[in-house]
């Protein structure tokens, strides 16, 4: 039997365009509470950008397998995994690992995919709606009536954040930069449209709320946008941190806070899910079967074949795309 497999490696932190080695590796070993799973799909997220430069959160120790989020078949369990040979399952993994013949599935972290959810919705799901409906559920606490304003709302985590805030009932504003990826927005649900590279979004926001602003604003982008949205939240708003895409950690003044009352809210959804699996698992649960219903429908931009990771990267990085990238075997 091989101890050999192929993977996406990078041994030095960098640019994926110049650091990123399709090469031999040893197969992974699962130890307790893992499995082995052979990929079938792999979805790309932006942090993708950032761990194979070192700059994300948590820093995989080199060398490093690319690709956080990835389908695939069980093929060997280690003392604890609730995980049977054979079975297909969806795994998360903040420290990447994914792209490869093979990834290792930790406990906390990965679900059996039911047979109506195929590889690709699998792959393309967890990551992005779990981020979204933990933030809108779990933090916000959105009800229905509300308005929710979704910045960055056509790329992964934002169009998830469109769709749940239709299943939740509320009236989405959605914010992007091009008029392409606002139509996507609204064939995906979206209420009201903005475009922030043409229109000022704090008057648009007001004009579209009667001057009281957005109850709940979703922010993947940070940067200027969170320092111009902190101006058309609604009175008892909140404000989701969720990312900052952008490329600047913005900040905000504690008495605008104060004034209205408002509550800017991190969402840090891995370790989330690390912390209370069971709540990790009844939110994946909640979204397969909203999948089920139709309810929610992950948008994949494009499917490429495993030799085309870096371009898949080079797309995500272009700020071109909408929805997901999969990478599929
Ligand atoms: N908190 C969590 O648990 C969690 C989980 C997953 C992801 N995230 C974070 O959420 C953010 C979005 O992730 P994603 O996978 O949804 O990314 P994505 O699909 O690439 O979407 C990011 C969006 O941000 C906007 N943007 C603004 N400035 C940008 C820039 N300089 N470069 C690229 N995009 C820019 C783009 O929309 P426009 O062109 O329309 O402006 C783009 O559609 C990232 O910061 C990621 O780290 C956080």
């Amino acid at each position: 039997m091989t101890t050999m497999m192929k993977a996406w490696q990078f041994e030095r932190y960098g640019r994926y365009d110049e650091v990123l080695e399709w090469v031999d590796r040893p197969l992974p070993e699962p130890g307790p509470n893992e499995a082995r799973v052979r990929t079938r799909a792999v979805s790309l997220n932006f942090p993708d950008l950032l761990i194979t430069q070192g700059l994300y959160q948590a820093r995989a120790p080199l060398p490093a397998v690319s690709g956080v989020e990835g389908v695939g078949i069980v093929e060997a369990v280690g003392p604890g995994s609730p995980f049977e040979v054979g079975q297909r399952v969806v795994s998360f993994n903040n420290l990447a690992g994914m792209l490869a013949d093979c990834f290792i599935a930790h406990n906390a972290t990965s679900w059996a995919v039911p047979d109506h959810v195929s590889d690709s919705q699998a792959a393309a799901l967890s990551t992005t709606y779990g981020t979204s409906y933990y933030a809108l559920v779990h933090r916000a606490h959105i009800q229905p009536g509300e308005t929710l304003l979704v910045a960055g709302a056509a790329g992964g985590v934002g169009l998830a954040a469109v769709q749940l805030g239709k299943v939740f009932g509320a009236r989405v504003i959605a914010a992007a930069g091009s008029a392409e990826k606002l139509a996507v927005c609204r064939d995906n649900g979206a209420d009201e449209l903005i475009n922030y590279q043409e229109e000022d979004i704090v008057e648009r926001v007001k004009a579209l709320t009667d001057g009281r602003g957005a109850d709940v604003i979703y922010d993947p982008v940070g940067a200027d946008l969170f320092d111009q949205m902190k101006r058309c939240i609604a009175w008892e708003g909140r404000m989701l941190v969720i990312g900052f895409a952008g490329g600047r950690i913005p900040t905000i003044e504690c008495n605008r806070m104060l004034l209205k009352n408002m509550a800017v809210v991190g969402l840090a959804w891995g370790p989330c899910v690390e912390r209370n699996p069971a709540q990790g698992a009844a939110c994946q649960q909640h979204l397969y079967d909203l999948l089920r219903v139709g309810a929610i429908d992950p948008v994949i931009y494009r499917t490429l074949p495993f030799a085309e990771v870096r371009e898949g990267m080079r797309l995500m990085e272009s700020r071109a795309l909408y929805g997901k990238i999969v990478i599929e075997r």
